[in-house]
């Protein structure tokens, strides 16, 4: 106390309130008991574990830790999150609204969202240019519709509430007219874009052109609603050809080729300066995206991953920022389904981090109480949202909602990720796993996942010089933030 008075006494204003400010710890637990509830902050030194088990952690806060820079954190916007959202009162969605972008709630900056239908869409399937099956080479039939329109103005609305949005669309498929099967849905053959790829003249004959400028005319009238696209992936899920919904496979070199000969330049042509991110497909074919960026390099300078490949293993994504330190990664898509483990989205959001990625993004950010509206065939049936859109008019946030905010609520758009160690997960699943970042204002923030059914007693040591200890919640996702180092 007498310590705090006499620097009171003769230091300069912020500096004295640089030194008096405090740390804080936030926590979301399994048995949902918390939801990013205030708990007892970590105290500098060693503090007293009790009986508690211990564990140590270390950050490096000064440049040499510096690694990359954070885009944010979301979810999908789907139209069964459209769809489900708009049956809410007003009130109840400006509500929702509010505490998913704004600080007071998730603060979430980074959005997905669907290109026409998804598998998490009503029946029937469609895109912005179906012109009833009919071939439209000069795109007239180019229409959001209903759909698309309610879907760029829950963008809009998101938007206004959040100056730091990212947004980013993706096609589950191509119009039926531009695809060798002649329908939206996949199917066992011909599920690919009819650009000449598979006959060997490539962009002679087809659709290739025409499939860039229904990029163009896409980000146009979005952007004619309030909602400027920063980012498009061309495909979501380009190697995952299925019948019953809407899938359309395209092959690596077919991909770069679209983008470097026709998207890129359609997109620059047009005066857009949406970003063309490669992929968005599983971490266990890593030659897709490094062809994307070698050949379509002057287009593309990101790739978006999920998380479905058997065993994920995210340290891929530092491998793929050996080989190409300037490229951004992104984790686009991961679902949330309610059987899933508690910690089942922290995994999702911690791997990525700790590997490089800028942002996160669940799939999907809402549903009715049924997992829907989905397809009545195919796709996915039990894919929960972050937040659930319950008969009665109300809503609810769900544990992979409050686990993913244990992240994006405190580590902001513009922090930077810090190196760190201590981590470490046991061939049982208990263990650590941490992830720290430096902030825009210069506070620090780790979140801490606990695997643990007991509570940890943790220290934290900084490359910076200094000491933190305090409890960590068992089976919980917490966070510390800590003041600026001085
Ligand atoms: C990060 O920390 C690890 C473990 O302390 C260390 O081996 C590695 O060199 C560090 N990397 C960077 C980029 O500082
Ligand atoms: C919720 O989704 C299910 C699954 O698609 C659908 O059958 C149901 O009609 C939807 N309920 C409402 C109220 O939209």
């Amino acid at each position: 106390m007498r310590t705090t008075v006499a620097l009171l006494g003769f230091a300069a204003g912020s500096y004295a309130l640089e030194k008096r400010a405090s740390a804080s710890a936030y926590s979301s637990n399994s048995a949902g008991t918390y939801k990013l509830s205030s708990i007892t902050a970590p105290v500098q030194g060693a503090g007293d574990p009790g009986s508690s088990s211990t564990w140590k952690l270390s950050i490096d806060d000064t440049s040499s830790g510096y690694k990359q820079t954070i885009v944010g954190f979301g979810a999908a916007v789907t139209d069964a999150t459209v769809e489900s959202f708009n049956t809410l009162s007003d009130s109840n969605l400006q509500d929702l609204l509010n505490d998913l972008l704004t600080d007071s709630g998730a603060s979430f900056s980074l959005m997905r969202h669907t290109i026409g239908a998804s598998d998490l869409s009503g029946d029937p399937v469609y895109t912005y240019d179906d012109n009833g099956g009919s071939v439209d080479t000069s795109l007239s039939g180019f229409a959001l519709g209903d759909r698309g329109t309610a879907m760029a103005n829950m963008l809009a609305s998101m938007k206004s509430l959040q100056s730091d949005l990212t947004v980013f669309g993706s096609p589950w498929s191509a119009p039926g007219w531009m695809k060798l099967n002649g329908v939206i849905e996949g199917d066992t053959t011909n599920n690919n874009l009819n650009d000449g790829y598979l006959s060997g003249d490539f962009g002679e004959t087809g659709y290739a052109s025409e499939f860039a400028q229904y990029f163009v005319k896409y980000i146009q009238a979005y952007q004619d609603l309030g909602v400027s696209i920063d980012a498009i992936t061309i495909q979501n899920e380009p190697l995952n050809s299925q019948a019953g919904y809407p899938t359309m496979y395209v092959y690596a070199d077919e991909s770069a080729q679209l983008i470097r000969n026709y998207i890129g330049p359609a997109l620059a042509d047009a005066n857009l300066n949406t970003e063309v991110w490669a992929y968005d497909h599983n971490t266990d074919v890593t030659s897709y995206p490094q062809t994307v960026i070698d050949d379509a390099g002057e287009y593309v300078d990101s790739v978006a991953w999920h998380c479905y490949a058997t065993d994920v293993d995210w340290t891929v994504l530092s491998t793929f920022h050996d080989s190409n330190p300037d490229v951004s990664q992104y984790m686009t898509e991961c679902w949330t389904p309610s059987s899933g483990d508690w910690y089942q989205a922290a995994d999702f959001t911690m791997g990525p981090l700790q590997n490089w990625a800028a942002g996160v993004t669940a799939w999907t950010l809402g549903t009715n109480s049924s997992d829907g509206p989905h397809l009545s065939e195919g796709g996915c049936a039990t894919c929960t949202g972050l937040v659930v859109v319950n008969n009665d008019g109300s809503y609810t946030f769900e544990t992979a909602y409050y686990m993913i905010a244990q992240f994006s609520k405190f580590i902001p758009t513009g922090a930077t990720i810090l190196n760190g160690s201590g981590s470490y997960t046991y061939s049982d699943g208990d263990g650590i796993q941490s992830v720290a970042s430096l902030n825009p204002d210069g506070t620090r923030s780790v979140v801490i996942e606990n695997k643990f059914d007991n509570d940890i007693y943790l220290t934290l040591s900084t490359e910076s010089g200094e000491e933190w200890s305090g409890d960590i919640p068992s089976e919980s996702v917490t966070t510390w933030v800590l003041p600026a180092s001085s």
